[in-house]
């Protein structure tokens, strides 16, 4: 069985899958993003300095981990310069250890223009985007107009062409405004140059790292929730984020995914329109923000705060073949009088526990939860599970049941070393340190 491993989120996004990846990442050689854009983002420091990756793998802080952007990607490459610039400032090269796919498509210039038309469109019924323009571009991808990374390395005269093509149709979008092609064009072209260096065959390169015995680590954007087919329709991300985007975003087969870890929040939080039937409001939900510190890595919108839904992570685990969990942000909850799991719905037409493919079914349903009383000994910086306040420990193994999966990692604060690694659980073999 193959060593290599998918991180991806099993609810709507921010699980604090960067942290995990980050603390993962010596184990493996490289690690590959399959999906989404500069709409993610993590947070990470260097030398006391902050800063957000959006498109490339935090591994890139790791020396001697190739990185990579696969195809399933949908790259602005003025979004992608300026994290190469911001790593080299702080003396991080990319060069040979960034990968990029020659068929990951184009965010055009006009993308993110489209993107917030789109919503304006919408009106009431609008997703809440990032505005970063990933949507249009992946219905230009779609509609078998779009531009890859290929596009602007190859043939000049058919560039041009695609790009006339590609502005003559925004134009025809956009009322009153006429955009002229050629610009467009020399910065494609431009853009082209610069990435050279960093393009390549993905496929190719992980067949062969993989076949000498290279670990990968898969690395997933936004969440299952978001995903465009099993997500919370409309209300989703325009990529495919659950498993299946591995294998068409890298251009792997199934067989090279060894294990998958599914990353989950201890309580539920979500960015953007659409539902989330465990949200709270109030001082509840404000308190979860701010002791969460919830707000948008790549947008500082404050999050939506709910508790723990374990009918989504079971659906989660079911879609991803979850092997176990990475369960983050444990500490947040500290202090609280009592806690809440979700195990159910109560609809109109009665009581659900499998997440429905209709949303109108959740519009005035009630989350049916099991309480539990909370702890006031604090979790954080915890790295024994044993050592958990027992409470804590009876919120996991309920939340575990229910969820259908277990707990291999616990995180306890934002730090590296703030964790729990539960031995004895499916993930063992995928934890362990990388033969020397
Ligand atoms: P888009 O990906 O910008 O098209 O946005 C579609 C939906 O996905 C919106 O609800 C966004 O808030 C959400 N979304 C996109 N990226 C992220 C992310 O990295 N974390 C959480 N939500 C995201």
């Amino acid at each position: 069985m193959t060593n290599n491993i998918a991180v991806l989120g099993a609810q709507w996004g921010d699980e604090g899958k960067g942290k995990i990846v980050d603390m993962l990442t010596p184990n493996f050689a490289a690690v590959a993003r399959y999906q989404g854009g500069h709409n993610a983002g993590h947070t990470v420091y260097v030398n006391g300095q902050k800063f957000v990756l959006h498109l490339i793998p935090s591994g890139i802080l790791h020396p001697g981990v190739t990185c990579i952007i696969g195809n399933g990607v949908v790259i602005d490459p003025q979004a992608l310069f300026k994290e190469v610039d911001e790593l080299a400032r702080l003396g991080i090269g990319v060069d040979g250890r960034l990968l990029v796919s020659e068929k990951a498509h184009v965010i055009l210039p006009y993308h993110r223009e489209l993107d917030v038309l789109s919503e304006a469109r919408r009106g009431e019924r609008k997703i809440g985007t990032t505005s970063r323009g990933i949507g249009p571009a992946y219905e230009d991808k779609i509609g078998r107009r779009g531009i890859r990374i290929c596009d602007l390395l190859g043939d000049r005269d058919a560039l041009a062409q695609e790009v006339r093509e590609n502005v003559h149709a925004r134009n025809q979008i956009i009322k009153d405004s006429t955009l002229d092609w050629k610009p467009v064009f020399e910065q494609m072209l431009a853009y082209g140059e610069r990435m050279r260096p960093w393009v390549g065959d993905v496929s190719l390169f992980l067949a062969s790292a993989i076949a000498q015995g290279d670990r990968v680590l898969f690395e997933g954007a936004q969440a299952t929730l978001l995903d465009i087919d099993h997500g919370t329709y409309p209300f989703v991300t325009s990529s495919n984020a659950s498993i299946g985007g591995v294998c068409t975003g890298l251009g792997v087969p199934p067989k090279a995914i060894g294990g998958v870890l599914g990353v989950a929040k201890a309580y539920t939080t979500r960015v953007g329109e659409g539902p989330l039937p465990t949200e709270l409001t109030g001082a509840l939900a404000e308190r979860l923000r701010e002791s969460g510190q919830e707000y948008g890595a790549s947008t500082g919108r404050p999050r939506r705060c709910g508790w723990y839904d374990a009918v989504v992570v079971r659906y989660s685990a079911r879609i991803n073949g979850i092997d176990a969990l990475a369960l983050t942000k444990l500490d947040v909850l500290d202090g609280l009088d009592e806690v809440h799991i979700c195990v159910g719905y109560r609809t109109a037409s009665g009581t659900i526990t499998e997440f429905p493919a209709d949303l109108r079914v959740l519009n005035g349903a009630t989350p049916v939860y099991e309480s539990m009383p909370g702890w006031s000994a604090p979790t954080r910086g915890v790295t024994q599970f044993g050592a958990l306040p027992l409470e804590a420990q009876r919120y996991i193994r309920k939340l575990e049941e229910a969820s259908g999966v277990e707990c291999a990692i616990v995180s306890t604060g934002s730090d590296r070393a703030e964790t729990i690694v539960r031995r004895g659980l499916a993930m063992d073999r995928w934890l362990a340190p990388a033969p020397a």
